[in-house]
């Protein structure tokens, strides 16, 4: 049996035109349609269920709180009956010809099978130069990271058998658009892959939900699996948000010292208390960059925002004091007074990343 997925995200208008002419060309393969919408604005979810209860077999997951087109697909599959699973745009510009022949091929070879644009008979249609250009340079990036070579690891058609997906299933990493480079990139290298050609066609209605936050998401996806498994990138943008914060720590420093000096010398009391308030400065927005940015997938809101920030002084208490013991002993050493606060606040990012990490963003 053939599970087919159709990740939707305002689609309201095509998912009515698309079901209909699904329907006819899968009438002589056992399948199930599941639509997996993420609450669009446009009630895509809504459609989809009316037509739903017309037509047999056909399944409505509607996300609330939750986007991305990977793991979408991560959940359509997961709720999926069939031993083929199969993924197709909701927005006409994949070829639904195709699909017979995807699910023949994993029916009978397993593994996966892609509706490639890059073999020869496939197409990207028509693109405009710029698309074409980042499709293609990221094409050549991805395709270096694959278990499996693959002339189109970024096509967002393809079929893969049951077995296969469970097998890889634990390692996915449901980030952005690329769920199809993901499974070959966690995939066994014997896994058997086929590339059928397709042309990419044109968008029936709406328009395309690719991103410049896609197309970061995806350079980070590439971080992940390189570099990231041995530097996380959460580390990397906990440590700029942390040098910004020696930046805004300071910044908030020069603040209350211009407050607490009149053209007299700071003393060593004064110095203390501008020092204090620059340290709790800079918690309260390196709690809001990190929350907002470095944990965004874990990201707190609303009332869970007040226990996360008083955990995050708890964590960053030991290091607040290292920072604070440090300054203030080279300024009593007579260090230049700038160059005491840089360094104590440096000091403290390496323990506060750590502590942080076990206690406020606990499953980051
Ligand atoms: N549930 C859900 N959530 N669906 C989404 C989301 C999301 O956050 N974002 C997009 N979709 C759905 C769209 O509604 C559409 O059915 C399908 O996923 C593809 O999205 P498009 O916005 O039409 O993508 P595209 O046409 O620009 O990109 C296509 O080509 C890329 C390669 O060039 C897709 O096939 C990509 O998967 C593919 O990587
Ligand atoms: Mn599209």
């Amino acid at each position: 049996m053939l599970s087919l997925i159709l990740p939707t995200y305002n689609e309201a208008e095509n998912i009515a035109e698309l079901l209909p002419r699904i329907r006819t060309v899968l009438k002589d393969v056992a399948h199930e349609i599941i639509i997996v919408d993420d609450d669009s604005p446009d009630e895509t979810w809504k459609v989809a269920q009316r037509i739903a209860h017309d037509l047999g077999d056909v399944h409505v997951i509607r996300r609330v709180g939750r986007r991305g087109l990977s793991s979408a697909v991560i959940e359509g599959f997961l709720s999926a009956k069939g031993d083929v699973l199969a993924v197709m745009d909701a927005d006409g510009q994949h070829d639904m010809g195709l699909l017979t022949q995807l699910h023949a091929a994993v029916a009978e070879h397993g593994g996966i099978a892609i509706g490639s644009r890059y073999v020869a008979g496939g197409s990207v249609g028509e693109w405009d130069e710029q698309r074409y250009m980042l499709s293609r340079i990221a094409t050549r990036m991805a395709i270096r990271l694959c278990a499996v070579k693959v002339k189109d690891p970024m096509s967002g058609f393809f079929a893969i058998a049951r077995s296969t997906f469970e097998d890889i299933h634990p390692r996915l990493n449901p980030k952005g658009f690329k769920i199809l480079l993901d499974l070959l990139v966690h995939a066994k290298k014997d896994t058997g892959v086929r590339e059928l050609p397709f042309s990419f066609g044109i968008r029936a209605h709406g328009e395309s939900k690719l991103s410049r936050r896609v197309q970061l998401e995806f350079l980070e996806y590439l971080y992940d699996v390189t570099l990231g498994r041995v530097i996380p990138l959460t580390f990397v943008k906990y440590c700029i948000v942390g040098l910004v914060g020696v930046g805004v720590h300071l910044g908030a420093y020069m603040g209350f010292s211009a407050l607490l000096t009149h053209d007299a010398q700071l003393s060593l009391m004064g110095f203390s208390i501008a020092l204090v308030g620059a340290i709790e400065t800079a918690i309260v927005f390196n709690f809001w960059l990190n929350n907002l940015w470095t944990f965004a997938h874990a990201r707190l809101k609303g009332w869970a925002l007040i226990p996360g920030f008083l955990k995050y002084n708890v964590a960053c208490a030991f290091g607040a004091l290292a920072n604070y013991a440090v300054s203030t002993f080279l300024f009593s050493l007579a260090w230049a007074e700038l160059t005491s606060v840089v360094i104590g606040a440096c000091i403290g990012i390496v323990w506060n990343y750590t502590m942080s990490r076990m206690f406020a963003w606990r499953s980051a």
